[in-house]
């Protein structure tokens, strides 16, 4: 009795101090013979602390479950989150409905007619008391009150769609997903432990269903898991350290801090870990498993494109020759306008790049061409489209017949096509098709700030002038290129996730002590690199890993910024962009830590000569991928800016990783110490665009011209800066113009003398085709009016082609 009076008074006393608007009759422990009934909506359970509440919940219009909550926020009005539920999928009338502790130890919670809808099976004879408590951790605790506590049941062994700090996730646990964002009964989405004792992610819908976490074209050891425990355990802890049997492990962005935290299964399929300091404030994310929302299966059902748009997670569109079956419900998917496609001539294929459609293929056929692919597909009556496309791990060409286009989604990098199966006469294409969700990235612009000096003006513009008119020529054959480029295409991802703040947090991302990196980099000994933005050194961190480190000049920003800044580029994750792994922010010290790239930058490769022409068109086609990557996303102040040699970097197997990206925002541009000239026009002589010296706003077109001179840099093996600060400057840019000028010339004329502006350094074969395309397309990137030049999705897309029709002579 002397321990219900401490509980009861100390309730008493918190309730006073934390939440005076609370009634009396909240309770945190429930006796045997007591019930809480759902019109009383004041009576319910409270733990301790106050954090946690639990008792009857509206799911719907006179529908309820019996839940645990998060207190705050209090009211009506604002839905509390909820983290567990006993009956989601079963609620109960609003009135007469009850859940009890029973005599028999039994929780029940019946229906309005008496019927039980849920019970905890805990039925005994035993006569030992039990008591429900609802304790600090929002764990629902069923347990003998005398002797050792034997608990008989708990909620944390049956989680719903969340897991709290603390709460183990075991063997035959599931997460499952809610429906929508306001249905809270069961989705299609569950976090499961699988036979192999790996955790994954599943959609499994009445139709189909698919294991989509980890990327389930990986074995378990390339997604870095361990199949042998077999313990099938997972749990956070309060600091934010996920930890499972499988070896995946993961920190949340904020981790270390004791505040309120939650994993939760989303409706969206995606699984997140939210924190917040204290109840009034909104969920941040800390930590999300899928970055790219449309690689989760069934965001958008059947016949549907899935794209990412800035402010949501993902769109969905119709293919082209399909419609919506139900345009208030996307997951239902699209259906075909035509009727069957059987008949062999009357078919056609429509043409849509870089499209990933991952699953229901009839078989996968390697080393066809694109034209036996065609075939293979006009043969079968029920193959819907080709995927094709060159398959690095099988190292060929390889066709996928697909009887079902389902999990179809484009990305610039993914290397294959969709051609897709319609009817010969149709009238249907692509571009019809996308502009419903196709936001116009590339015209906006960016006003960033800009000065120049006059006196050094005039040589640029008189450059340009004598460019303009050794262009003006050729402006027929950019039109009939431009054809080319038409291809409009815009698919985005987002920054933010249904508007909730994006706190950020790849794996791995982390912040760095000074103390540290001046270990790591032996007192910042081993100087790799050096640049505008700062010093770049060679280290070795704690955990053996080899890491470039920037140390940033004139950084004098708050942490609290720096970090929102360095921490959008952590976000950026792709295979052509150096990955951040974390940043320092001490003091006056900013530093960012990179990857180390084994072979150094292009500039150095290129001047040592090492690199053969299969090499200079890989190098050429990976940057302008990465570059496609930060462009889609949309992010216009994440402009590269400094296209370079010197910024591309090598890693062992010369793919290119381009870096150096989205730091422009870290340096102080009120800085009026350094002496260079150009100081405040962001980029590097011979590389700039005209748009610079004409004040002209500033898009992501700067970066394909950069990159264009790049390109033609390692096609001819020129320099397009050497001797830029001579007295000769003034002729040496006109022999850089010149060149464009005569590239475009022999261009125009069909190019039987190709050859003749290869570097004649370089040894070995080219394959012409390829080097030609390559010339062609560089040519473009370079033309001055911005609007001439492609973007640089349309740089990969026909770079992607002109491998395609290189190896397969279509
Ligand atoms: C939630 O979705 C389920 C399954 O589609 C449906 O049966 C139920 O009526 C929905 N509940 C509400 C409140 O809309
Ligand atoms: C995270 O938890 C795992 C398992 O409990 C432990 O091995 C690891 O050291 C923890 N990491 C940190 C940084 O605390
Ligand atoms: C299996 O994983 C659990 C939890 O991470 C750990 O406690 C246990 O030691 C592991 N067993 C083996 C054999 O590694
Ligand atoms: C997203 O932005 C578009 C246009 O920018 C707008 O039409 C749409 O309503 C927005 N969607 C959301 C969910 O905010
Ligand atoms: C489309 O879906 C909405 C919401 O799921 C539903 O209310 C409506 O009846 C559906 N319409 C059709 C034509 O099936
Ligand atoms: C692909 O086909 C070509 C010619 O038919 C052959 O030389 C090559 O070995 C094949 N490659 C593979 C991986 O089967």
């Amino acid at each position: 009795m002397a321990v219900i009076l401490i509980y009861t008074l100390s309730f008493f006393l918190l309730s006073l101090v934390l939440s005076p608007q609370l009634s009396s009759s909240a309770v945190n422990t429930m006796y045997q013979g007591s019930s809480i009934s759902v019109e009383d909506a004041k009576h319910f359970m409270l733990s301790p602390n106050g954090i946690f509440s639990a008792g009857f919940y509206a799911v719907g219009q006179n529908a309820y479950s019996f839940a645990v909550w998060f207190s705050e926020p209090h009211g009506q009005t604002q839905n509390p989150t909820v983290v567990w539920m006993a009956n989601r999928d079963w609620p109960v009338n609003g009135k007469d409905s009850k859940f009890s502790l029973l005599q028999n130890r039994n929780l029940a919670l019946n229906d309005a007619d008496d019927s039980l809808v849920w019970s905890s099976n805990t039925i005994s004879l035993s006569t030992v008391a039990v008591r429900l408590f609802l304790d600090n951790t929002g764990n629902l605790v069923l347990r003998e009150i005398s002797g050792a506590g034997v608990v008989l049941w708990q909620s944390f062994d049956f989680p719903t769609d969340t897991l709290l700090p603390l709460q183990v996730f075991k063997r035959h646990a599931k997460l499952v997903s809610s429906r929508s964002e306001t249905n809270k009964s069961s989705g299609f989405y569950s976090l499961f432990f699988d036979y192999d004792n790996i955790l994954r992610l599943l959609y499994d819908s009445p139709e189909v269903s698919g294991l989509y976490w980890p990327d389930p074209w990986l074995a378990p050891w390339g997604a870095k898991r361990a199949t042998y425990n077999n313990s099938r355990v997972a749990v956070m802890d309060t600091l934010g350290n996920f930890s499972s049997s499988d070896d995946f492990t993961f920190k949340t962005s904020d981790y270390g801090e004791v505040i309120q935290r939650r994993l939760t299964m989303d409706y969206d399929g995606n699984i997140r870990v939210y924190s917040r300091r204290r109840g009034g404030e909104k969920w941040s994310i800390t930590w999300q498993a899928k970055a790219q929302p449309c690689t989760i299966h069934g965001i958008c059902g059947p016949n549907s494109l899935c794209s990412y748009h800035q402010n949501s997670t993902a769109t969905c569109s119709c293919l082209p020759g399909y419609k919506w079956k139900n345009h208030s419900d996307w997951s239902i998917g699209c259906e075909p306008k035509f009727s069957n496609l059987c008949n062999k001539i009357e078919s056609r294929f429509v043409y849509i790049s870089n499209v990933e459609v991952y699953g229901y293929e009839s078989r996968i056929m390697e080393n066809y061409t694109l034209k036996q692919c065609q075939e293979f597909c006009l043969q079968l009556c029920t193959c819907k489209g080709i995927q094709y496309g060159y398959s690095f791990e099988r190292n060929t060409y390889t066709c996928y017949p697909k009887l079902q286009l389902r999990n179809v989604h484009r990305s610039p990098y993914f290397n294959a096509d969709l051609y897709l199966k319609l009817p010969a006469n149709s009238p249907y294409s692509y571009e019809g098709s996308i502009h419903e969700h196709s936001p116009h990235c590339s015209s906006r612009t960016t006003q960033l700030e800009r000065e120049y000096e006059m006196g050094h003006e005039s040589r640029y513009v008189k450059f340009l002038f004598w460019f303009v008119g050794g262009v003006g020529g050729l402006e027929v054959l950019c039109i009939f290129l431009i054809c080319f480029f038409s291809v409009r295409r815009r698919g985005q991802r987002y920054r933010r996730v249904d508007g909730r703040v994006y706190n950020l947090a790849m794996s791995g991302f982390r912040k760095f002590s000074y103390s540290e990196l001046k270990q790591a980099t032996e007192g910042f000994s081993q100087e790799i690199g050096r640049g505008a933005g700062g010093v770049v050194y060679k280290g070795v961190l704690w955990d053996k890993r080899v890491a470039a480190v920037k140390r940033l000049k004139d950084a004098n920003q708050g942490e609290e910024e720096f970090l929102a800044e360095v921490s959008s580029i952590g976000m950026l994750n792709h295979m052509n962009l150096i990955h951040v792994w974390g940043y320092c922010a001490e003091g006056k010290h900013r530093l960012v830590v990179y990857e180390y790239m084994e072979h150094g930058s292009l500039a150095k490769n290129m001047e040592s000569n090492a690199l053969d022409w299969t090499k200079r068109f890989d190098i050429a086609l990976g940057t302008a991928r990465g570059l496609a990557y930060i462009h889609e996303e949309c992010l216009e102040w994440i402009l590269h800016c400094d296209v370079k040699p010197q910024n591309i970097l090598l890693d062992a197997n010369y793919h290119p990783k381009v870096a150096d990206f989205g730091l422009s925002k870290l340096r102080n541009r009120n800085d009026t110490s350094t002496r260079s000239s150009f100081s405040m026009i962001r980029g590097t002589r011979g590389y700039m665009a005209p748009e610079w010296v004409f004040n002209l706003p500033i898009t992501a077109k700067v970066d394909v011209y950069s990159y264009g001179i790049v390109v033609l840099e390692m096609i001819t093996g020129r320099s397009a800066t050497k001797d830029n600060d001579t007295s000769h400057s003034g002729v040496e840019k006109q022999q850089h113009l010149s060149l464009i000028t005569w590239l475009k010339e022999k261009q125009k004329n069909g190019c039987a003398c190709f050859n003749e502006i290869l570097d004649p350094t370089v040894e070995g074969v080219y394959e012409e085709v390829k080097m030609e395309a390559l010339a062609r397309v560089a040519l473009q990137c370079v033309e001055e009016g911005k609007d001439k030049r492609p973007t640089m999705s349309q740089v990969v897309e026909i770079l992607h082609k002109y491998c395609n029709r290189d190896h397969d002579n279509k």
